[in-house]
Order: C-alpha cells, then sequence, then structure tokens
C-alpha cells in the first residue's frame, strides 16, 4: 500500500446528524494510525475557507463516539458557492499542506465538495443526514438515531392522544424526503404518512381515514407528516379536522430534537466503518468518491455519479402504512 498523502483535513457540513463524531473519530484515528496527519476546519467550509481549523490528534477524538452533534461545528455556507469562496478553499488547503479532504454531510455538502475536487483538491466524500435523501447510498449517517428518537416521541403523544380519544398529527423532519416520515409511521402504529414524495393526498382523504379509523372502535389516530409534505401546515390541518369530524386534534412538531442525542449503534457503526474507509481508500489512491451502502454492503461511487443519481420513490412502506390503518 502506497501512503504519499502526508495531512488530510475533514470537516462537517449542512445540517448536522447523530454519528457524524463516530465519523470523525474514525477518520482521524485511522488516519494516525497510517502516519497521515489530520486537521479539522470549524464550521463546514467557512472554516475553510477562513482558515479556521483545529490539529486533530488522538486525544482530541476521545470519548466523542456517543455524543450528538459534530466536534467540528457545522453551518451551511453561501460563500463557498462562489468562485472567490471556491478559490480561498484551496489556498487554505495549500498554506497548510492538506492534500485531500473528507467531507461529512448530504448532497449540498458534497457538491461544495465536488467544486473543489474540479480545482484540482482530492476529496473523499461520507453521507451524513437524518434525511436519508441520498439518493447513491442506501444509508445516510444519523438517520437511525432520528428515527428512533422520534419513536420515543410519537409513542409519549399516543399515549396522552388514547387516553383523550384524539387524534394527533406529528411532523417529523424530511426536507425532500418522507423517509423519516414512512419509518415512523410503521414502527409507531400510525394511520396516515404525509410525505412529499405523494404530494396528491387531499384533506378530504385524511379526515375520511380519521373517520374510518373512529368507526373502527379505535381510541385515537395519528398521522405522521413529514415537513416536506407542503401542502398543509400540521396546526392548520388538526384546526380542519377538528372542525369537520369533531374529533379532539392536535399537533406536535418534531422539529430540531430529531437531530441530537446519542447516536444508536447502527448509526456508530456505519460511521466508524465508512469513517475507516474513506481513509483506506485515500490510500490506495482512490479519491473523488462517497462511501456508500449498496445492496447491503459498504462500497464507493465517484462523487459526480454519485450525485447525479436520481431517488426512486418505491410504495412498500406506504403500502404497509395503509394496510395497518
Ligand atoms: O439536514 C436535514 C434537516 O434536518 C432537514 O430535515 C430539515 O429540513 C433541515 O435540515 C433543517 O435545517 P436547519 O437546521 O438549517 O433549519
Amino acid at each position: 500500500m502506497s501512503n504519499q498523502i502526508k495531512k488530510i483535513g475533514i470537516l462537517t457540513s449542512g445540517g448536522d446528524a447523530p454519528g457524524m463524531n463516530a465519523a470523525i473519530r474514525a477518520v482521524v484515528r485511522t488516519a494516525l494510525d497510517r502516519g497521515i496527519e489530520v486537521v479539522g476546519f470549524l464550521r463546514g467550509y467557512d472554516g475553510l475557507i477562513k482558515g479556521d481549523y483545529i490539529n486533530l490528534d488522538h486525544k482530541s477524538v476521545s470519548n466523542i463516539m456517543q455524543t450528538g452533534g459534530t466536534i467540528l461545528l457545522s453551518a451551511r455556507c453561501k460563500e463557498m458557492m462562489t468562485d472567490e469562496g471556491k478559490q480561498k478553499a484551496i489556498d487554505t488547503c495549500k498554506k497548510l499542506g492538506v492534500e485531500a479532504l473528507v467531507v461529512i454531510g448530504g448532497d449540498g455538502s458534497l457538491t461544495g465538495a465536488v467544486h473543489l475536487s474540479n480545482l484540482g483538491l482530492k476529496i473523499m466524500g461520507i453521507p451524513g443526514t437524518i434525511d436519508l435523501d441520498l439518493a447513491c447510498s442506501e444509508y445516510t449517517i444519523g438517520f437511525d438515531t432520528a428515527v428512533n428518537t422520534a419513536m420515543e416521541c410519537i409513542d409519549k403523544v399516543k399515549d396522552t392522544s388514547a387516553s383523550h380519544e384524539r387524534c394527533c398529527i406529528i411532523e417529523v423532519m424530511g426536507r425532500n424526503a418522507g423517509y423519516i416520515g414512512l419509518w415512523n409511521a410503521i414502527v409507531n402504529g400510525a394511520e396516515e404518512v404525509l410525505i412529499p414524495e405523494k404530494p396528491d393526498v387531499t384533506e378530504e382523504e385524511i379526515i375520511d381515514i380519521v373517520v374510518k379509523n373512529k368507526e373502527k372502535g379505535k381510541a385515537s389516530s395519528v398521522i405522521v407528516l413529514a415537513e416536506g409534505f407542503t401542502k398543509v401546515k400540521a396546526h392548520e390541518l388538526a384546526k380542519n379536522i377538528e372542525a369537520k369530524t369533531g374529533i379532539e386534534t392536535r399537533a406536535t412538531i418534531l422539529g430540531h430534537l430529531q437531530r441530537g442525542g446519542s447516536p444508536t449503534a447502527i448509526d456508530r457503526m456505519h460511521a466508524s466503518i465508512m469513517g475507516y474507509r474513506a481513509v483506506d481508500e485515500l490510500l490506495k489512491g482512490n479519491y473523488n468518491r462517497i462511501m456508500i451502502m449498496k445492496d447491503g454492503k459498504y462500497s464507493d461511487i465517484d462523487v459526480v455519479e454519485g450525485l447525479n443519481c436520481k431517488r426512486v420513490y418505491n410504495d412498500d412502506l406506504y403500502k404497509l402504512v395503509e394496510t395497518f390503518a
């Protein structure tokens, strides 16, 4: 194995996701083990552009595996969209002797990495987003923790809804994707799920499900609303259901609590293996790749090819929700 790289950089960008710290640790520990120095840029591309970084030694990533968030901080950086910003990022790497950059984030963050690869920097992507919306990978770090967190919250809301024989609407995250919504609709036994991939569901249809559910003798109904389903707002829908059916209805927006918390074993494991593989591939001379999960196995794909993959919506999980309702 040829080890020509002497120093790499790492950053976390976009919405943070539980497990990012485990990925940082895996990258740092693997790199140090192979004699590579690591610097961590703070606040994503913002730190790269401004030259705001910390040296990451063995101790600096101790005891972070179990923590949510990212020790490197994260941001959505508008300056990375400008030619000047991209050049400044490259200049920082040259000045510090950083030969390759590991980027942990979602599609926006990895698109930023492509811009830098076009300017000659070696890059390596690790998918980190609770939304699971990177089409090239079956898994993105943070998803499992977010679903588990939402599951616990929805169970609690269900307890009180059942006591009061109410309908509850629970909004979960997912900017353009309904994966958290679909998973939670199944694992929390929801009667209906509203996701951006199925935008044609009408308010009448939603109300019909609530009424039929009552007729079946169920004490309460749960509607999981993915935030990307923009046709209705949670509180407005609650008011309308109550007005049209007489069934008391409350809305709960889970929001950012889904992005925090200690990562599950699954997230820690995927993050550790992807982080390890990212460095390993760089050492083999493979770069400009994204670490992915494909057909249940760890793999990697060219970053441009990966970002060009189109998400294909599969109705299977939705059908389960309909069947179980
Ligand atoms: O990164 C994923 C995500 O949590 C989405 O589900 C959500 O729409 C968005 O980020 C929220 O971003 P911000 O924290 O910048 O408001």
